[in-house]
């Protein structure tokens, strides 16, 4: 018997705040009715601002693979090669999809431990003259890993190389979170769902797209039905959906889109960075190593962290469950029982995460596990630390990243 609040500290689905809680306990309306053509636009209009883009965003009653799939019917026809970077479990998953599809998939091997290469990129697009590589597959923020892909320089690289192929950019653990720019880094279908930094149950799948990919999809010739943007984006026009929305769940979105343009996109995003570099300091001080490997990389989302060689990370998360009433992320396919991770996303702040390193250092404790005191302490020195002048800045802009 527990007492109190559970603690959901997994990297998505995470927390969903009282307030759209309160909103998506309505009774259900009429979605062919003027009052949810309201909602319909206001929700899709707020979700522009959030992917940072003056383009089409579409919602739909789903989940991340959904928006994958979709991303991947809607743009391209069967036998299409693709670059995707291994970055994980996501990308693996990721890569099913495709194949199921019959895509050719140049699948760039990585360690689970970084994000996708650009000069790695750079290589293989100089080594297509013909272009026969139609789209390049990146998971922004790898949930499996902690490991977040820079999109900006990607960019650069299909700029540089003057290659056409679509970039499909998977950013289902970052919006919301991680500052994600898609009109600026010139992404062509960005994917997202509505549990995780959106701070919503699960249940809807987002792809936003650029006119470059709208304009692909009126020629590729992948079968698709359900997931068909022309279908939507007719009846989105109008506020409305070709078959029946989510809609107590867009009551949820409207009130998630009023809390994080109360707080302020780059609020959110700076918040989630001294989050993010608090729990590092928290997994360093107790000797523990994290997986990603790379600095530039670090998640703001999510931290992944190995278990000391011989133990378990998922008898941890069993003590931990069972003590404090908190469920930490379990290590996904290869990584399993190596590693755990700490959601650090959503609806959060400082107490949350002061709570969420307390039962994770009283859980080495009891399990055994080697570590080194002064995790916390670390943590909430982090957290005390005055934000520099230039926090009070949005974020910088990097209007050359395009060029
Ligand atoms: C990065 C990433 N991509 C895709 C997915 C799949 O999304 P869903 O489980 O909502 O279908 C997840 C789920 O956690 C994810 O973290």
């Amino acid at each position: 018997m527990h007492t109190g609040r559970h603690f959901l500290q997994i990297p998505g689905p995470t927390n969903v705040p009282d307030r759209v809680l309160r909103a998506i306990d309505q009774p259900v309306i009429d979605h062919r009715s003027a009052e949810f053509a309201k909602l319909g636009s206001e929700v899709l209009d707020g979700m522009r601002s959030i992917f940072q883009t003056t383009g089409h965003v579409i919602i739909y009653p789903g989940s991340g693979t959904g928006g994958w799939e979709a991303a991947i019917v809607n743009t391209l026809s069967p036998g299409d090669r693709v670059v995707l970077f291994e970055t994980g479990h996501f990308s693996q998953l990721w890569r099913q999809v495709a194949e199921r599809f019959g895509l050719e998939v140049d699948y760039v091997p990585g360690n689970w431990r970084r994000g996708a290469d650009p000069a790695e990129l750079e290589a293989r697009l100089a080594a297509d003259p013909t272009h026969a590589i139609k789209a390049v597959l990146v998971a922004h923020n790898e949930t499996s890993s902690g490991a977040t892909s820079r999109v900006a320089e990607i960019r650069r690289v299909l700029n540089r190389a003057h290659h056409p192929a679509l970039l499909l950019v998977d950013a289902v653990s970052s919006l919301a979170s991680i500052d994600y720019r898609h009109d600026e880094w010139e992404v062509d279908v960005t994917i997202a769902g509505s549990q995780k930094g959106l701070m919503l149950p699960p249940g809807l799948g987002f792809n936003a797209i650029s006119e470059k990919a709208l304009g692909a999809s009126k020629t590729a010739r992948l079968p698709r039905s359900f997931w068909d943007w022309q279908e939507m984006l007719k009846s989105n026009r109008d506020g409305f959906f070709p078959y029946t929305p989510a809609t107590n769940l867009l009551f949820g979105l409207r009130e998630a889109l009023h809390m994080l343009q109360e707080e302020g996109l780059s609020n959110v995003f700076r918040r989630h960075v001294r989050h993010a570099e608090a729990t590092r300091a928290a997994v360093q001080a107790w000797g523990l190593e994290i997986v990603c490997e790379d600095p530039r990389e670090y998640s703001s989302s999510v931290t992944a962290v190995f278990m000391p060689e011989g133990y378990d990370a998922d008898k941890l998360r069993a003590i931990i469950l069972k003590n404090f009433d908190m469920s930490l992320g379990a290590g996904l396919s290869r990584l399993a029982g190596k590693v755990f991770r700490i959601g650090h996303l959503g609806h959060f702040n400082d107490l949350m995460l002061a709570g969420t390193l307390s039962g994770i250092e009283m859980g080495l404790q009891l399990a055994g596990v080697p570590h080194k005191k002064g995790g916390i302490n670390a943590a909430l020195d982090r957290l005390t630390q005055p934000e520099p002048e230039s926090a009070a800045a949005p974020p910088a802009r990097s209007k050359e990243v395009a060029r």
